[in-house]
């Protein structure tokens, strides 16, 4: 319950434009978030990959309102992506999208906005010698997100989905996705949805997680394991193993600032591990999604607000 009223603050625009005028301290911003700008998350990145850790790269923003607001976080993504070559990094740090950030909702021709938007960045990103996942986002949007995925993997098949176990479709999704070279991170899913489409209880959550993982695993693509949880992460361990998979054979991924001992860890074993880095200055509902998943991070975030 909690957790449903604290997505629903990330959407909320009243809440959100006095939440980001208060005095939030950098250390709780900066605990999740890689700066404001393209040259601190790239500094960012180059001391994850100086510890042996990979990224992928989020510029927070979502639900664009008009054209020019899709052209410009389009330029943000080719910019970042230039940046990070130049920095010598692509290779290891690639680059995470939301559709909705470049123009999915834009009325009829949304998606067809969208999809030229996602070209232009996965173009971006094969110059610089990296690749595209399309994050996913509420249950409304997972067909038209999956469909812009099979147009753009017909020019681009390295670009990456995004499937959320939590959805009772999500199985028979991953089916769909384990041809050779498919690109699949599996997460729980993130957002507030209906129990006619997602399951309410946790147990399911993670009964589905390890049925879309075997689904994954001892198919062709590449699974790429987004969790924080020891448990799940053992079960992954476990089923690459038993599916033949050899460390390079998939990866595991986590957010910036959440079980940062563990990504270290994981990485030290010899796992490929890539950690999620958002930037930019619309990090608000980014961190409200932050406090629902882990209630002592509303803690964190409440204390940064009056702690000058
Ligand atoms: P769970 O929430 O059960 O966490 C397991 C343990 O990890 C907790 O007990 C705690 O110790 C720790 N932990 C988890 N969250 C924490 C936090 N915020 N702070 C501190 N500790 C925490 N979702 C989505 O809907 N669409 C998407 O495209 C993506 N993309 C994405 C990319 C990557 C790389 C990751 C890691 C996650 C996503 N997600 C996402 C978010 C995902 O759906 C999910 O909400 C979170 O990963 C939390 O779920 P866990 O599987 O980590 O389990």
């Amino acid at each position: 319950m909690a957790n449903q009223f604290l997505i629903m603050l990330s959407r909320a625009k009243g809440v959100r434009d006095i939440a980001t005028r208060l005095p939030m301290t950098r250390s709780v911003v900066d605990r999740f978030v890689a700066g404001e700008t393209t040259p601190q998350m790239v500094e960012v990145c180059r001391r994850l990959t100086d510890d042996g850790l990979l990224g992928t790269v989020d510029y927070l923003g979502e639900d664009t309102a008009d054209l020019g607001q899709a052209a410009a976080v389009t330029w943000e993504y080719v910019g970042a992506l230039a940046a990070l070559a130049e920095a010598g990094i692509a290779d290891r740090v690639e680059v995470s999208l939301k559709l909705s950030a470049i123009g999915q909702f834009l009325g009829r021709d949304g998606e067809k906005v969208a999809l030229d938007n996602a070209r232009q960045i996965c173009q971006a990103a094969r110059e610089a010698g990296t690749t595209v996942t399309l994050d996913m986002e509420d249950h409304t949007t997972t067909d038209s997100t999956l469909g812009i995925l099979r147009e753009l993997r017909a020019d681009f098949p390295d670009t990456g989905a995004v499937i959320q176990a939590y959805l009772r479709r999500s199985e028979a999704d991953c089916r769909d996705l384990t041809h050779a070279g498919s690109r699949v991170r599996l997460c729980k899913g993130a957002y507030a949805e209906p129990e006619s489409v997602a399951y309410p209880d946790e147990r399911d959550v993670e009964l589905s997680y390890v049925r879309c993982l075997k689904v994954l695993m001892y198919g062709e693509g590449y699974p790429m394991v987004a969790t924080h949880s020891p448990r799940l992460i053992a079960v992954a361990q476990d089923i690459a193993q038993r599916a033949g998979r050899g460390n390079d054979d998939f990866e595991f991924q986590m957010l910036r600032g959440v079980r940062p001992n563990a990504q270290t860890k994981l990485a030290g074993l010899g796992h490929r591990m890539r950690i999620y880095v958002p930037y930019g200055t619309d990090w608000y509902g980014y961190l409200v999604r932050r406090m629902a998943e882990k209630p002592a991070n509303l803690g964190l975030f409440v204390r940064g607000l009056v702690d000058r």
